[in-house]
């Protein structure tokens, strides 16, 4: 008898839920990704309204995408199916579907990067670079390279995605996910203790609001929902196997906290390090998808103990993809397996093999693909830009409107109160924002971004 037909599986303990949901949050969003969009759009008021964000939209769409899981005890697609039968709703749980393929396909050629400079951090080459940018020149634009790391990254996923929950994503992540928080910690340490690290503090935590525009406050969003791991259905499939017992609300704000937490963290590590072995500004910083790879390696290679803050930067960037990657690639299996019948292991297959091939254009689009652009971007840039600023935004809206809208008052407050056991003066104002605040906040940012701004970065 196939799979299928036993029960579901779920994840078996309180922790396992945050360690896999953290998990997913925690990612390259945090550390590649937050502090170079972070130093593109001005420092410290990208941040506050990031924060802001993620307090009054990213927790109530979390929210909403636990209950809707775990509600209908089933994937993306089929959730929608469930709870709102014969309607177009399932439409938005196919949207999650295609947007995890985008975002898996140029979030592996990062993963994929994150390997090659582990290894030359431990072999020791990469410090034997004499030009930083040359290396990571060299390696991004090497026509094989940089695609087998992203197709080994891709195999270590789809592993942990066909042991499946409890054995898989959240064995795994319970081991990870601690040891990725006493890692960071020791890093930022050694970073904010640099001579010259109080500048990149600064320019962290003091404002600048001249830089705001709407585009920065959609790419603060798209950033947040990236981020969180909201607007695609992934929480919506982790929802999904958390226990009817479990607070929704209460494990939706300990993975706000934990991401949230984790980015600050994060660019405590990179920032300052960056203004500590860097001549003039941020401004003389070309920020690039390079960033991580270019100027730390550089600040590690001037840094008495680099060799060591190197191995276990690289480390923890690979770790954290790792525990991501998995629950973007668990969206699209949990989707085959159950809607088309797919065992785990052909659904893996399948699933996997299809993104790995999207995903070597994005690789390819750092070297031989590189004068091939759409809107101006190439292949890789594009993905990145359209997943978490159009897509994401856009998936978050719909489930807020869903849920404020379609699934509806009473169900919602049955889901995210254990059917009326447990009891919070915070799950209506919750409703409320999901009702009305989010999908008009979200609604304004996106559009006025689109037609204001235009499409692209
Ligand atoms: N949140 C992850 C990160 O910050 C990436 C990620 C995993 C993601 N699953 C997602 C992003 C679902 C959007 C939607 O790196």
């Amino acid at each position: 008898m196939s799979d299928n037909f036993l029960k579901r599986d779920t994840f078996s303990s309180k922790f396992g839920v945050i360690a896999a949901a953290a998990g997913s949050a925690v990612g390259l969003g945090n550390i590649w990704r937050f502090p170079l969009v972070t130093t593109q759009n001005g420092g410290g008021a990208f941040l506050l309204l990031y924060v802001g964000f993620i307090l009054f939209i990213g927790i109530p769409v979390m929210l909403s995408e636990f209950s809707i899981g775990r509600r209908a005890q089933s994937n993306a697609f089929g959730s929608f199916k469930k709870l709102a039968p014969g309607t177009p709703w399932y439409m938005v749980g196919f949207l999650g579907i295609i947007t995890a393929f985008v975002i898996l396909a140029f979030y592996s050629t990062v993963a994929g990067w994150t390997l090659e400079y582990l290894i030359q951090a431990v072999t020791g080459t990469l410090f034997q670079s004499e030009n930083m940018e040359q290396n990571f020149a060299d390696f991004s634009s090497h026509p094989y390279r940089p695609v087998l790391w992203q197709l080994v990254f891709m195999v270590l996923t789809a592993v942990v995605v066909f042991a499946g929950i409890k054995k898989g994503i959240e064995k795994i992540t319970k081991i990870l996910m601690p040891i990725l928080v006493v890692l960071i910690i020791f890093v930022v340490v050694r970073s904010v203790t640099l001579d010259g690290a109080k500048e990149g503090v600064k320019y962290l935590f003091v404002p600048d609001w001249s830089a705001v525009n709407f585009k920065t406050v959609l790419m603060a969003l798209g950033q947040a929902a990236f981020s969180l791991s909201i607007g695609m259905g992934t929480l919506i499939t982790y929802g999904s196997y958390i226990r009817k017992r479990n607070n929704l609300l209460k494990t939706s704000t300990q993975v706000a906290l934990a991401d949230t937490s984790i980015a600050i963290l994060s660019s405590l590590m990179v920032v300052p390090a960056i203004f500590a072995f860097s001549t003039g500004s941020i401004g003389d910083i070309s920020p690039g998808p390079g960033l991580v790879f270019e100027v730390l390696p550089n600040v590690f290679k001037s840094m008495p103990g680099g060799v060591i803050f190197s191995i276990i930067f690289f480390f923890l960037l690979c770790v954290a993809a790792l525990t991501s990657t998995i629950s973007v690639l668990e969206v699209v299996v949990a989707y085959m397996k159950e809607e088309l019948k797919l065992s785990r292991g052909k659904a893996t297959l399948v699933a996997s093999v299809s993104i790995s091939v999207i995903g070597v254009f994005a690789t390819l689009s750092f070297g031989v693909l590189g004068n091939f652009t759409i809107l101006g971007q190439t292949i890789f840039g594009l993905l990145n830009y359209a997943s978490a600023n159009i897509m994401l935004t856009f998936g978050a809206l719909l489930i807020v409107i869903f849920v404020g809208w379609s699934l509806g008052k009473s169900n919602f407050m049955d889901e995210i109160s254990n059917k009326g056991i447990i009891i919070s003066s915070f799950h209506k104002t919750v409703f409320f924002i999901i009702r009305y605040i989010a999908p008009i906040a979200i609604g304004i940012i996106a559009v006025a971004a689109l037609f204001i701004e235009g499409l692209t970065g």
